[in-house]
């Protein structure tokens, strides 16, 4: 841990002057640091223009601006051409882009996509409507108890039908981390396009697109120390080329005549109307803090913080943990405590201070698997500290006490 120095870091975010605010709830949405915050305040006070349109100074800074944050995602993900990247407003945009780009143009009756049971719900409805439309048919890879995926009948899963398959590489239920990148090869052999959603692996791990060889994957810059309203696609460039426009509007277009209109390059095709320029560039800046904190420091301190947290877990009488029993897991953990529902433990643990998420987490077919209809979600991130998991222990077990009468 010597080279990562959770007191800089925590003052680097000023929500924590709130010296009372136990924040565990970063899988829904990451804290922001000075950094990113400054990158949003300095263009709207100092460059603040529209890009692609002025030939003008500001715009043409704005416009700079909103193309190096594009290259700073590129390189992040290790994409060979900055055209793979297109801007959107979050995961759930980017998979709808391509499930009506992509999916509503080349899917026929009887086509296959597979996804998993462990999906957020952005990653199965796009799909079950793209089937109702299509005829296509919507299969899952069955998930175990323990929060793993059941591959053991993955040859006959991934078959000559199947033409996507779309997959979380991180649950954000279970923290599980899926082998994707056997999974891609698997698809690779009946030539079927693979989409990796990234919304929860890539705040805390290096991607690589090039390693992996995904068609697409997505995230959103909001998890990952950036702000809301800024996600990402990355999509092989020739797939990408090959597709029609998601929306409709300006800069996506090369001409409009009152008859028909021919597209712009990508990414710009998918990018119709004004983009979120301040967002991009502030998602630009959080990757700048995360390359200087570094990911891997990042990725050691918070297994470390999950580790202790499971141990300390392990004395609190009655509470479960979904998952974490085998394979490799990340950053979240998923409980609940027997005799307390999930909404009131997590009202008592506001009352301390300590903030978790508790509900389906938009993961609803995990939580029939599991047979709970709720579950509390504590997820860790690089600015957590040891001294916060024993306040939300104590104020766990203060709880438990109530609930049970002692
Ligand atoms: C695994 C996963 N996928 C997709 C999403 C959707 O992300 P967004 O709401 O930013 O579009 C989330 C958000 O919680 C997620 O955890």
């Amino acid at each position: 841990m010597s080279k990562f120095d959770i007191d800089k870091v925590r003052s680097d975010f000023p929500i924590f002057n709130d010296k009372t605010l136990v924040y565990l709830d970063s899988a829904a949405t990451s804290q922001k640091p000075m950094q990113v915050i400054d990158a949003v305040s300095n263009f709207y006070s100092n460059y603040n223009a529209n890009v692609h349109r002025g030939i003008y100074e500001l715009s043409m800074k704005a416009t700079e601006a909103y193309h190096s944050a594009r290259q700073k995602v590129a390189e992040f993900i290790n994409a060979s051409d900055w055209r793979s990247i297109v801007f959107t407003g979050g995961t759930t945009e980017s998979i709808n882009l391509v499930a009506y780009s992509w999916a509503r143009k080349n899917l026929n009756k009887g086509d296959e996509i597979l996804i998993t049971e462990m999906e957020h719900h952005s990653n199965i409805v796009p799909w079950q409507l793209v089937a109702e439309e299509t005829g296509a048919l919507l299969k899952y890879i069955p998930i175990n108890t323990d929060g793993t995926l059941d591959l053991s009948n993955i040859d006959e899963l991934i078959n000559d039908r199947t033409k996507l398959v779309s997959i979380i590489h991180q649950s954000n239920v279970f923290g599980t981390i899926n082998p994707i990148k056997n999974i891609i090869n698997r698809a690779k052999v009946v030539n079927a396009l693979t989409f990796i959603d990234a919304a929860q692996s890539i705040p805390h791990s290096r991607i690589d697109v090039q390693d992996l060889d995904c068609d697409f994957l997505a995230f959103s810059g909001h998890k990952m120390l950036g702000p809301t309203g800024i996600g990402v696609l990355y999509g092989k460039t020739e797939l990408l080329d090959s597709m029609a426009p998601f929306m409709g509007g300006g800069d996506m277009i090369n001409s409009v005549t009152m008859s028909e209109s021919t597209w712009n390059d990508i990414p710009y095709k998918f990018e119709a109307g004004t983009p979120n320029i301040a967002q991009a560039i502030g998602l630009g800046a959080a990757i700048d803090y995360l390359n200087e904190v570094g990911l891997t420091n990042i990725h050691d301190y918070v297994k470390h913080l999950l580790k202790i947290a499971l141990k300390k877990f392990q004395t609190i009488d009655g509470l479960t943990v979904y998952g974490h029993q085998v394979g490799e897991n990340s950053s979240v953990i998923s409980f609940n405590l027997e005799g307390v529902h999930p909404h009131d433990l997590a009202q008592f643990l506001d009352q301390d201070g300590v903030a978790v998420r508790a509900g389906h987490h938009c993961a609803q077919p995990i939580m029939d698997k599991l047979g709970v209809s709720s579950t509390i979600r504590a997820s860790f991130y690089l600015y957590n500290t040891i001294e916060e998991i024993d306040k939300l222990c104590n104020s766990l077990t203060n709880t438990a006490k109530f609930f049970r009468g002692l």
